[in-house]
């Protein structure tokens, strides 16, 4: 089996290292221009001649959940993409969620400040029922996600493209339900891949319809949300503020107004990260399916988009 590895911004010589131990026998090496082609690729961002050049792939394997940035290249249509399946990320989006969903309803920001400036005060107590969570997407990750809010004994709702059950959330689907998703949610949290249905999907119409001083976690991605439309809610009252993960360019241009906005926390794109070891054995275990012609789970389907 011969695999070829063409990641950008990743070290390669720790993947190789693991693919080899994980596959022994296999050939695998760093990709090339005009290297000859490979039965399976594993990469991360590969520009359009590697996918030009190694037309014939068996598989893609992209080390990441989502597949925009990929599925933006001219691939052969037969091309099958496949994308981590969870691989250690739903657990570290649930803690990521949890983490600003509690910080900010229980206030510790203004506790910080409090105890920063020597002071002993009480802020009164809030009321988890007037916090309704909200979660677009309810797939690995958003699903983890809902499950792991529910536990704090938040009302959670979830919205996705097709009808779902999830015990402890009111799920809501299509475009029918969007809207009572978003007139029955407080804290908004994005979990949809990006795709022309969901680009800009977080804009002034739609944040409006959220309950009001509600909340926004973007943790999918940058151009979900119009930033425009957040802050002018902001400066609105309508929402009180958000936690941001993912942005339309990033790093994050310096000077962009989320840097410094009191309401608003950046992170550097972490909520959930690559965990090497685990990829590669899921990546491992898939190609060997596929040999094998068995099926495997967290294969794109392009027409969606996802
Ligand atoms: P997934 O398993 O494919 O789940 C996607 C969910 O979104 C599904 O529930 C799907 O509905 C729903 N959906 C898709 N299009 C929709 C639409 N037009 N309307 C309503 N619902 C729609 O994806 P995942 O593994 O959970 O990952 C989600 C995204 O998280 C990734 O695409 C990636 O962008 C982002 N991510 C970010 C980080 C980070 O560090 N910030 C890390 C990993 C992933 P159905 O259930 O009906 O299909
Ligand atoms: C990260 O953003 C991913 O899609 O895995």
């Amino acid at each position: 089996m011969k695999i070829t590895f063409c990641c950008t911004d990743t070290r390669a010589e720790p993947w190789l290292q693991g693919l080899s131990a994980a596959l022994p026998g296999a050939d695998i090496s760093v990709w090339q221009p005009g290297a000859p082609q490979a039965d399976y690729a594993v990469v991360w961002a590969p520009p359009q001649r590697f996918i030009d050049e190694q037309s014939g792939l068996k598989a893609l394997f992209n080390i990441g959940a989502g597949v925009d940035a990929l599925l933006a290249l001219r691939l052969p249509p037969a091309m099958r993409v496949v994308r981590l399946d969870d691989a250690g990320m739903a657990v570290q989006m649930a803690e990521y969620v949890s983490h600003a969903l509690i910080r900010h309803f229980r206030e510790f920001d203004g506790y910080e400040a409090d105890t920063r400036a020597g002071r002993w005060s009480y802020r009164r107590p809030r009321l988890r029922q007037d916090f309704p969570v909200g979660i677009m997407g309810l797939g690995v990750l958003g699903e983890r996600v809902a499950r792991a809010v529910a536990q704090f004994d938040f009302p959670v709702r979830g919205w996705s493209r097709s009808p779902r059950q999830l015990d402890g959330v009111r799920c809501y689907s299509g475009q029918q339900g969007f809207n009572d998703f978003l007139a029955a949610t407080r804290v908004l949290v994005n979990l949809l891949p990006l795709t022309p249905e969901t680009r800009d999907i977080m804009n002034r119409e739609t944040l409006s319809r959220l309950l009001p001083g509600a909340y926004v976690i973007n943790v999918a991605r940058g151009a979900h949300l119009v930033d425009e439309d957040l802050l002018a809610l902001i400066e609105s009252g309508h929402v009180a503020g958000a936690t941001l993960d993912v942005f339309r360019t990033e790093p994050l241009p310096a000077g962009h107004p989320f840097w410094q906005h009191p309401h608003i926390t950046v992170t550097p794109h972490t909520s959930a990260r690559t965990l090497r070891g685990e990829s590669i054995a899921q990546i491992a275990r898939k190609m060997a399916a596929l040999e094998r012609g068995e099926p495997i789970a967290g294969v794109v389907d392009a027409r969606r988009g996802y």
